[in-house]
């Protein structure tokens, strides 16, 4: 693993800021993992090469459509509300889906669904993430959702909720917000992996979270 040390937006692409020691299949063969925003399918193909009995959420119609076609087990459904009964399954993964979720809500859907002893394999976005687009990106467009994205952060952290519409369509994720909402829903943080950094913030964030604690009735 390299250090996490600022990189130059300018000399480099998003791929540098990817942490290349964290995986998102490390799970035991015969496990009951789900994929949130599964996207295209690629993780989900990946799991189940390894043996793993692998379903698919995900809040696009298209995609849903375009993953039952591709013969995976999955449906649409939204991270906020996931059809699994609690404590039914062995694994989770999500690859940079919750900036589009209401976090607190994703998270707290991700405890319930995991056994006590199971394991999530998560990555969001960080600060660093939004300012990369605001500062370095050449299209004012991706700079205005970068600043976007910056200001409905600051809207949720004070409100809980998303600015409406075009404002509020994606957030940024702080591992300090993290770590309440899996003190809140009985997640334990077993490792969080270091990457390279921008303008001080992660650009990516990756946990390990286990279930340790049935939360609630
Ligand atoms: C950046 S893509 C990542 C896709 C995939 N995880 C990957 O890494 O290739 C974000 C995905 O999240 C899905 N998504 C957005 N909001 C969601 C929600 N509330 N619940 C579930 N999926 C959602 C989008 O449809 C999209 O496929």
């Amino acid at each position: 693993m390299g250090p996490a040390s600022a990189v130059s937006a300018t000399s480099c692409e998003w791929s540098d800021y990817i942490a290349d020691d964290f995986s998102f299949i490390d799970f035991e063969p015969g496990s009951r993992v789900v994929d949130i925003g599964f996207g295209a399918g690629e993780q989900m193909r990946r799991l189940s090469a390894r043996g793993c009995r692998t379903f698919g959420v995900e809040y696009s119609g298209a995609l849903a459509v375009h993953g039952r076609q591709a013969a995976l087990d999955v449906c649409r459904a939204a991270a906020e509300q996931l059809p699994f009964r609690s404590a039914s399954l062995d694994g989770l993964i999500c690859k940079v889906v919750v900036p589009y979720t209401d976090e607190a809500e994703a998270v707290a859907e991700f405890a319930r669904v995991l056994r006590p002893g199971g394991v999530a394999r998560i990555s969001y976005h960080g600060l660093g993430y939004s300012m990369r687009y605001l500062l370095t990106d050449p299209n004012w467009k991706r700079r205005v959702y970068g600043l976007r994205t910056i200001v409905n952060t600051l809207f949720y952290r004070a409100i809980g909720r998303r600015l409406p519409g075009f404002w509020g369509d994606t957030i940024y994720q702080s591992s300090h917000r993290l770590r309440r909402y899996y003190a809140a829903n009985g997640l334990t943080l077993r490792k969080e992996h270091r990457a390279p950094r921008f303008a001080g913030g992660p650009v990516f964030i990756y946990h390990v979270l286990e279930k340790t604690v049935k939360v609630g009735g």
